[in-house]
C-alpha cells in the first residue's frame, strides 16, 4: 500500500492511524484523517520535518560512494530544515515566488500554452495521437521557473532527467543496481548545481549575500528544481487525464458555469501529485488515541485527507466548488507549507483554461502510468486521439 497509495480504493476501510512496515521492514505510522494530518503539520516541535528527504530505500555503500565521489551533500535547507535558518531561507525563496512576480508570468505562459494547444489541435485533426504529458505539460513549469529564478544553463531534458532520478532515488523502492545508476545521475547534476551556486545570479546570489554557505545554496536549488517543477508537471498531466473523464465539468467550463479556479482546487484535492509527506516524532506522544514513540516516522496521507468525508461533501466526486473542496492538504500546512502554491495554481489555471477543449471528442489511447513511489505520482505519458466517426467519445 505504501508505494501505490493512490491505487487504494477510497471506500475501503482504513484506520485513522495505522502502523505499516515498508519494503525493508521499517515501520511507518500512516495518518489518514484530515484533522490528524493537520494536527501533525501544525506542530513542528513535536513532529519535525527532518526526515522529509530521507531515502526510503537505504543506500548501499556502493551508491553512497558514488554520491561522495561527486561531493554530494544535502544539508537541511527548506523542506527538511527544522533549524533556525529555515525562516530566513524560506523568506528569500518566497520573495522570488511572490504572487506579483507569478502574475507577471501569466501572459507569457498563456501565449505559450495557446500556441502549443493550436499545434496539438492540428495534430489531432489530422488523426494523429498526442501525448499531453510530453507535448504539453512536462516542461512548462520548468520554463516558468527559469524565468522567475536564475537557473544553471542546462538543457530542459537534462534537468527533467535529474529531477525524476532524484524522486526515484529518495522515494522509491529500489534494488542496488538501480540505486547506483540513479546516484550517478543525481550526483553528476549536483556538481552542475554546485558550480552554479558558487557564481550564479538571482536566488543563488541572494542566498550567498545573506551569508548562507555554498552547501545551503546548492540544497535550496536542488529542492526547487525537484519540487518546483516536477510536482506541477505531474499535476497538470493527472488533472488533464481526470478532466478527460469529466465531460460535465468541461461543459461547465465552456459555458462559464464552472470556474477554472474551482477545477484546479478540486484537482488538487482528488489528483494531488504528492500523495504523502513525512514527519518524525521528537517525543513520545499520542495521535488519534494511538501511542507515538519518539523517533517514529509518520507518513501523512495527504491524498486520503483530501477525501475525508468529515471535510468534503462528496469526497470521491469531482465537483468544482463543492463544500470542503478547498480544504485539501495538497500543499501541506504550517511552517513548511508549500511556497510555490500560487505559482502552481497559476500554471494549472492557464492549462485548464487553454487546454481543456482539447479533450472534447477524444479517446484516451494511453492513460498515465505511475511507478511505485512513496510520495510522488510521476505519470509517464497521457496519450489521446480524436475519437473515430461520431467524435462524441469524451465529449
Ligand atoms: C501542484 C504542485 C505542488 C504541490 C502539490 C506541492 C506540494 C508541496 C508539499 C506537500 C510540501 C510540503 C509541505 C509541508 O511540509 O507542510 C511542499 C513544500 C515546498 N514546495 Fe511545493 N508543491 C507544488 C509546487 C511547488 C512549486 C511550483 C514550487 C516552487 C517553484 C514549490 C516549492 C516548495 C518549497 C520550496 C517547499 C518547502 C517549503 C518549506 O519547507 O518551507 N512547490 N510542496
Amino acid at each position: 500500500m505504501l508505494f501505490r497509495s493512490w491505487a487504494s480504493a477510497v471506500e475501503s476501510p482504513w484506520p485513522d492511524v495505522a502502523s505499516v512496515a515498508d519494503h525493508v521492514g521499517v515501520p511507518h505510522l500512516v495518518v489518514t484523517r484530515h484533522a490528524l494530518v493537520r494536527e501533525v503539520l501544525a506542530d513542528p516541535v513535536t513532529y519535525r520535518p527532518d526526515n522529509a528527504l530521507d531515502a526510503v530505500t537505504p543506500m548501499p555503500v556502493t551508491a553512497l560512494r558514488v554520491l561522495a565521489g561527486h561531493r554530494f551533500r544535502l544539508p537541511p535547507t527548506l523542506a527538511n530544515n527544522s533549524g533556525a535558518s529555515h525562516p530566513q531561507i524560506r523568506a528569500i525563496v518566497a520573495d522570488a515566488l511572490h504572487p506579483t512576480r507569478v502574475a507577471a508570468q501569466r501572459p507569457w505562459l498563456t501565449a505559450l500554452v495557446r500556441d502549443r494547444v493550436a499545434r496539438l489541435t492540428a495534430t489531432l485533426d489530422a488523426g494523429e495521437p498526442v501525448d499531453l504529458y510530453a507535448d504539453l505539460a512536462a516542461d512548462l513549469p520548468l520554463l516558468v521557473l527559469a524565468r522567475l529564478v536564475e537557473l544553471p544553463d542546462a538543457p530542459v531534458g537534462a534537468v527533467k532527467e535529474f529531477a525524476r532520478a532524484a524522486l526515484e532515488l529518495f522515494w522509491a523502492p529500489l534494488d542496488a543496481d538501480r540505486q547506483l545508476a540513479l546516484a550517478a545521475e543525481v550526483g553528476r547534476f549536483h556538481g552542475v548545481l554546485r558550480d552554479f551556486a558558487a557564481t550564479g545570479g538571482g536566488l543563488a546570489a541572494e542566498l550567498r549575500a545573506a551569508g548562507h554557505p555554498p552547501d545551503v545554496v546548492v540544497g535550496a536549488l536542488f529542492f526547487l528544481l525537484v519540487a518546483g517543477q516536477e510536482t506541477t508537471s505531474q499535476f497538470l498531466t493527472l488533472l488533464l487525464h481526470r478532466l478527460a473523464g469529466e465531460p460535465a465539468v468541461r461543459a461547465g467550463l465552456r459555458t462559464g458555469e464552472v470556474a477554472v479556479a474551482d477545477v484546479v482546487e478540486e484537482g488538487l484535492r482528488l489528483e494531488p501529485p504528492i500523495v504523502t509527506w513525512r514527519r518524525v516524532a521528537t517525543a513520545d506522544g499520542l495521535l488519534g488515541g494511538q501511542p507515538v514513540p519518539a523517533g517514529t516516522s509518520l507518513v501523512l496521507w495527504l491524498a486520503r485527507a483530501g477525501r475525508d468525508p468529515a471535510v468534503v461533501e462528496s469526497p470521491d466526486e469531482f465537483r468544482p466548488g463543492q463544500r470542503g473542496s478547498r480544504r485539501h492538504l495538497a500543499f501541506g500546512a504550517g511552517a513548511h507549507r508549500c511556497v510555490g502554491d500560487v505559482l502552481a495554481r497559476m500554471e494549472a489555471a492557464v492549462v485548464v483554461a487553454e487546454a481543456a477543449p482539447l479533450l472534447d471528442g477524444v479517446t484516451v489511447v494511453r492513460p498515465p502510468w505511475c511507478p511505485d513511489n512513496l510520495t510522488f505520482r510521476m505519470p509517464d505519458a497521457f496519450v489521446i486521439r480524436r475519437a473515430p466517426e461520431t467524435g462524441l467519445t469524451g465529449s
